[in-house]
């Protein structure tokens, strides 16, 4: 069978992970949260900050939402910081504090998609409910031999349905990790270790020799490219900054962008509806920044403020404008604000 195959190999290659190791709930589901974008790898330094800043629902239920943003930055995807934050408010107000040992309930808290409820249901709680990610969609449609699309609904839907059928009666959790391990370290994209994998003897696609080819994904649209100007609008010691109210990045700071890759009317015209009356200096070079579904190619400008008052955003220190979450695509402006504050 799959399970016992698979559950003797994860005793001993299975990975030792910061996150492994609790029962938590409110642990799990914070590294489920952190792992739906992020690497393995990456995850694992933020898991453990976040912790000690945040070490229970209920500190994390009561801090400002800008906190919560700074304890992410850098880890993109912040519309998942901020469901974080409404979720667990929820979880500290509606349940005491204690996660719902439910698949369903689990599922209506903010950010937790069929995947995340899964994956907490069945390593918190033990519960059988396949966490269907890329790893057990690339794993078990080779293991089943399922070469359709896997994009297409009623393609998940049969893929959940054997990972149902493959569940163990326990270690649930510990099934739907092996199978990411496996997924992660032996049934990689690409060129699969066959040799080194538990299942082979079950495979479909080992015995058809075809596990490269699968799974059959439909190719994905790329991201829209766009020229984007940035603005450093200084004054003495001070930067203006403004929040996001836009969808992509919302609540985070940022410096004054437009969508045009040329100094011009967008910028003075910005500068204009929040009063504030500066002046061109300098072009201080380019940055690019890859989101899901676009890119920004962005110019970066310095342009000088008269005085530093404004009337949306503000202007800000450096040492303000470090406390402040910025997002990873501000990377380039905020190293060229570093310098231009300092001098
Ligand atoms: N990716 C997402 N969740 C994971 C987990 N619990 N273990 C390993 N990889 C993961």
């Amino acid at each position: 069978m799959l399970s016992t195959l698979l559950l003797a190999w994860y005793d001993i290659h299975g990975r030792v992970l910061p996150f492994r190791g609790t029962k938590d709930p409110y642990r799990i589901w914070l590294s489920e949260i952190m792992l739906q974008q992020t690497r393995t790898e990456t995850v694992g330094a933020y898991y453990v900050r976040f912790l000690e800043r945040f070490p229970d629902v209920f500190s994390l239920a009561a801090a400002p939402e800008q906190d919560v943003l700074k304890c992410w930055e850098g880890m993109g995807y912040y519309s998942r910081a901020r469901n974080l934050h409404r979720a667990a408010k929820q979880v500290a107000g509606q349940y005491n504090g204690s996660f719902p040992a439910d698949l369903d309930a689990l599922r209506a808290l903010p950010g937790v998609g069929d995947y995340t409820a899964a994956a907490v249901a069945s390593i918190a709680f033990d519960l059988p409910a396949p966490a269907m990610d890329g790893n057990l969609t690339r794993v078990l449609s080779r293991f089943h031999g399922v070469r359709e699309d896997v994009g297409m609904p009623s393609v998940k839907r049969r893929l959940l349905e054997l990972a149902q059928a493959d569940m163990p009666q326990t270690r649930c959790g510990d099934f739907n990790q092996a199978l990411m391990d496996l997924g992660a370290t032996v049934c990689t994209p690409g060129t699969p270790d066959c040799a080194d994998c538990p299942l082979r003897p079950l495979c479909d696609a080992y015995q058809a020799g075809d596990a490269d080819a699968l799974p059959i994904k439909a190719a994905a649209k790329p991201p829209l490219e766009l020229s984007m100007a940035v603005a450093l609008v200084t004054c003495g010691d001070k930067v203006w900054m403004i929040q996001r109210k836009e969808a992509l990045l919302k609540n985070l700071w940022v410096y004054l962008l437009t969508e045009t890759a040329e100094k011009n009317a967008d910028i003075e015209k910005a500068l204009k509806s929040a009063g504030i009356r500066a002046a061109f200096q300098d072009t201080l070079g380019t940055a690019r920044h890859v989101f899901t579904h676009r890119v920004w190619n962005m110019t970066l400008y310095h342009y000088l403020a008269e005085i530093p008052a404004c009337r949306e955003g503000r202007f800000v220190t450096l040492l303000e404008m470090r406390a402040l979450p910025l997002p990873t695509a501000m990377r380039a402006a905020k190293e060229q604000a570093e310098r231009l504050l300092e001098k």
